[in-house]
């Protein structure tokens, strides 16, 4: 009889404390997060020091939440998850010496799990995504497109060069006054008009897989700049009340990464025709204009398009759940002398 797995999953890799349970036969049972997200919004991007501080504080009572809303104690657990890689080093001790604790006093077994397998997945939480496809992963900290074969098996086909398209998004939004995170704020400011490209930001390397955005963080600031909008000296951007330019340049930004994305994943399609869906992961996807864009372009090559919904987009428990009871299953185990890798 094949054991029913019923997993703890932590994940701590950044500014989110999350934990979430997997029931074989129930799916995702709970997923509950803390974001860290006020406490880093003065400092306009997440301070390490204060995330692993953070964590350490939260982290008992997020795992006991969710171990309650799934209706589970310690000991009904088979399994502990939690994300050992990539990340900030001193938030992966918190969540993976945690682990290991419960681990230890429980006697259940442990399972490490990488970050980025984890978002690349998370499209399949809730749709039965078809095998290969392409992955977009769009998030605060990488940008990059996979061939996905299976949930052991797949490629980087290309990553950006230098910053995350969140990264660009985050500093461009602090650049003209807004908070942090950007993501949300440019998105808000940019359906007030309507999605329009007013200032055509260069377009990264058309023809070409690979990514990069820390070109276009820089032609926005040298445009403000050429306009008159920017105070070099004072480092102040001068328009910061001026509601319609701010929305002018977040609906311009957008548009140029939509189109970015759009173009890395036509040409993707065209050297990967065996790929029967395109995914698009990442706290980045919870923008409903990208998603309609790239669900338009998927469309016009007649593949699926799935992205995850927001909950499981952004930072999450759940999607390491996802993973875990995937391991669990094909009995790929770790050891207490599990560590971090960043
Ligand atoms: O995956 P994620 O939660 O974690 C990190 O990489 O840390 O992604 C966070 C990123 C941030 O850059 C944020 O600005 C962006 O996702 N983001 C969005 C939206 N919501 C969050 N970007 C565009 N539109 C949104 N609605």
């Amino acid at each position: 009889m094949p054991i029913l797995e019923k997993i703890l999953a932590i994940e701590t890799s950044c500014d989110e404390t999350a934990a979430s349970v997997w029931i074989d036969g129930r799916g995702i049972a709970s997923n509950v997060v803390f974001s860290q997200v006020k406490l880093h919004a003065v400092y306009g991007g997440v301070v390490p020091e204060i995330a692993s501080r953070s964590h350490l504080e939260k982290i008992g009572f997020i795992v006991q939440s969710a171990l309650d809303q799934a209706g589970c104690s310690l000991s009904d657990l088979t399994t502990i998850a939690v994300t050992t890689r990539p990340g900030l080093p001193g938030s992966l001790l918190v969540g993976l010496c945690y682990a290991k604790a419960l681990a230890a006093c429980a006697k259940k077994r442990i399972i490490g799990i990488d970050h980025i397998q984890a978002h690349i997945f998370s499209a399949c939480i809730e749709n039965a995504v078809t095998y290969p496809h392409l992955c977009l992963m769009a998030s605060g900290g990488n940008t990059a497109l996979y061939m996905v074969h299976g949930l052991d098996s797949y490629q980087v086909l290309a990553s950006t060069l230098d910053d995350a398209a969140g990264e660009a998004l985050d500093k461009v939004a602090k650049l003209i006054g807004l908070p942090y995170p950007g993501g949300p704020e440019i998105e808000r400011l940019a359906a007030q008009v309507a999605y329009k490209d007013f200032f055509a930001y260069p377009r990264s390397m058309p023809g070409s897989l690979e990514l990069s955005f820390s070109g276009l963080k820089t032609a926005v600031l040298y445009d403000v700049i050429k306009r008159g909008w920017y105070d070099v000296d004072c480092k102040l951007f001068l328009k910061a009340d001026d509601e319609t330019i701010k929305a002018q340049i977040a609906s311009s930004l957008l548009v140029c990464i939509a189109e970015t994305f759009t173009q890395k994943v036509r040409q993707a399609l065209k050297q990967y025709p065996e790929a029967r869906a395109v995914t698009f992961v990442g706290g980045v996807a919870c923008n409903t204009y990208l998603k309609q864009v790239l669900e338009r372009c998927a469309r016009e090559r007649e593949v699926f398009f799935f992205a995850p919904s927001p909950q499981y987009a952004t930072d999450n428990a759940a999607m390491v759940a996802y993973i875990a009871q995937h391991k669990a299953h094909t009995d790929q185990f770790d050891t207490l002398a599990l560590d971090i890798a960043f």
